[in-house]
């Protein structure tokens, strides 16, 4: 029916097409600009061919949460979720227990009014019992997509221990097409789980988004497909089997953080890749980001500068101080390091080890390369952490960092000491343009705007767009 359909639009496009040709030619006007365009082959259903830009209202969270956790984590989800405009749910396996109960006097607004749903009760028919989980999980998508709600171009698939930044998430979804498949996420830093679960698969905890007609798809082929492989491990590893019976491949987005690592992700924050940053998982295994704060006072840190300026949200910049002969590495609106002697940017770029692999506990390998980070605190940067943050006009930031002095400082070398009088940094910054991703990467320079007299206290640091020749050398 289809096939006779555009076989016959074809065939009256084709026709018109010719009685135009000959039409043009009779008037012998070579040169004349005469618009004609075929109709769509494939209309009737789909977007508009112009759609409009891609916003948060066009993405559906389905959220894999329990009874169980529901409670300890909604505290962590409302950071990130905005009544307002987020659409979506948490899926759970059941009602929470004394759902009037839940309701704590200290909790936000958002952590009362967080939309739940109890998962449709087809995933406990299938037959190994240890694996419903996992199914259910694999299901949310299906569950979602069954609420038939209008304007949805994305899905978007994370645990109740993801947090988004979801002004980035759009940016990053922005840029494909929503009306084609697509399979958006990242798969595992840990190389030993990569290797278990598959590098083309995405990791469910980092999160993970499928385009509208993926989805559509999917849901189509689901149960059976979940039926075959049952015995699979994760949620997400069996949505990557399904979706490559349908032969898409996972486009991998290097913001979204499965965060398969443990003890502290210091290193990958401070150098993270030069994308936007889209979601953390993990969170409460890792230690706390910020030193001398609890795991949600520090995230609550960090999306402060996010907010500001999501877009600029851990970008590094590196500079050197030439003639204190120091490098500067600024992670915005989290970290700078500040190295006494020269370290190249390459070497900048590449995270510190503060963390272990995710299963076996050691020291990798990782999907990336990493740098040791030194025993010795003489040879360690000394790091400032971010400490305030305010607008500038409406176009700039300021934001501070201070001296961590919570670990093992170096307390035996001049040149030290002189980078530790230096208890406070300033950077200036432009928010980076609602475009920005969409433009080839490129890092941002910085550079230092105070003359550094010995043992100052104070240093003031510039990040801006590069000039023309300039890049960052010693
Ligand atoms: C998102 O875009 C749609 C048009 O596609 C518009 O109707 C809607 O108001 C927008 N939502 C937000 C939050 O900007
Ligand atoms: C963290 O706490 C320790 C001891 O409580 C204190 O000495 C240190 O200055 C604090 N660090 C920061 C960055 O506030
Ligand atoms: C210097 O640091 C070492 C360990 O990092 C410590 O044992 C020593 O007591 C410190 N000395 C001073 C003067 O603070």
């Amino acid at each position: 029916m289809f096939a006779l359909v555009s076989r016959t639009t074809l065939f009256l496009c084709l026709f018109t097409s010719i009685n135009l040709l000959l039409y043009i030619s009779f008037l012998n006007h070579p040169h004349s600009y005469l618009r004609f365009t075929c109709p769509n082959l494939e209309t009737g259903s789909g977007p508009p061919p112009h759609a409009s830009p891609t916003n948060i209202s066009h993405l559906f969270f389905g959220i894999g949460g329990s009874a169980k956790t529901w409670e300890k984590r909604r505290a962590l989800s409302s950071l990130w979720w905005d009544v307002e405009s987020t659409r979506g749910f948490f899926w759970l396996d059941e009602e929470p227990l004394n759902k009037k109960k839940t309701i704590n006097s200290g909790d936000t607004k958002a952590e009362i009014s967080l939309p739940y749903r109890v998962s449709s009760p087809v995933w406990t028919w299938f037959t190994h019992s240890h694996l419903r989980p996992g199914v259910r999980m694999a299901r949310i998508i299906l569950d979602s997509y069954n609420l038939k709600l209008p304007d949805v171009r994305w899905f978007v698939m994370g645990d109740d221990d993801t947090v988004f930044f979801t002004h980035n998430l759009v940016s990053v979804l922005a840029r494909y097409d929503h009306r084609e498949m697509w399979y958006v996420g990242v798969n595992s830093e840990s190389v030993e789980q990569s290797v278990k679960h598959g590098y083309g698969t995405s990791f469910g905890g980092g999160g993970f988004a499928l385009s509208y007609p993926l989805a559509e798809k999917l849901v189509k082929v689901l149960d059976g497909c979940l039926d075959r492989y049952q015995n699979f491990y994760g949620s997400d590893e069996r949505i990557c089997a399904c979706i490559t019976e349908i032969g898409v491949p996972l486009t991998k987005e290097p913001g979204f953080h499965q965060f398969d690592i443990r003890g502290d992700a210091y290193g990958l924050l401070a150098a993270h890749p030069m994308a936007p940053l889209v979601s953390l998982h993990h969170v409460e295994v890792l230690a706390p980001m910020f030193p001398n704060k609890t795991r949600i006072h520090s995230l609550k840190s960090l999306i402060e500068p996010y907010r500001l300026d999501p877009h600029r949200i851990l970008q590094q910049s590196v500079c050197y101080d030439s003639k204190r002969k120091w490098s500067i590495s600024v992670a915005w609106g989290y970290t700078i390091q500040i190295y006494p002697w020269p370290v190249t940017a390459a070497e900048l770029n590449i995270p510190l080890q503060t963390f272990k692999t995710w299963k076996t506990k050691s020291n990798g390998p990782f999907t990336f390369n990493t740098r040791l980070m030194p025993a010795d605190p003489c040879e360690r940067p000394v790091m400032y952490f971010l400490d305030q943050v305010e607008e500038v006009g409406s176009i700039g930031t300021r934001t501070s960092y201070k001296l961590d002095t919570s670990g093992k400082t170096c307390n035996n070398s001049a040149d030290y000491d002189l980078v530790m009088a230096v208890k406070s940094i300033r950077v200036t910054s432009m928010k980076m343009a609602p475009d920005h991703w969409h433009k080839a990467p490129h890092r941002q320079c910085c550079e230092i705007m105070d003359k550094g007299g010995k043992k100052s206290r104070n240093m003031l640091i510039r990040i801006r767009k590069c000039r023309q020749w300039e890049t960052t050398a010693i």
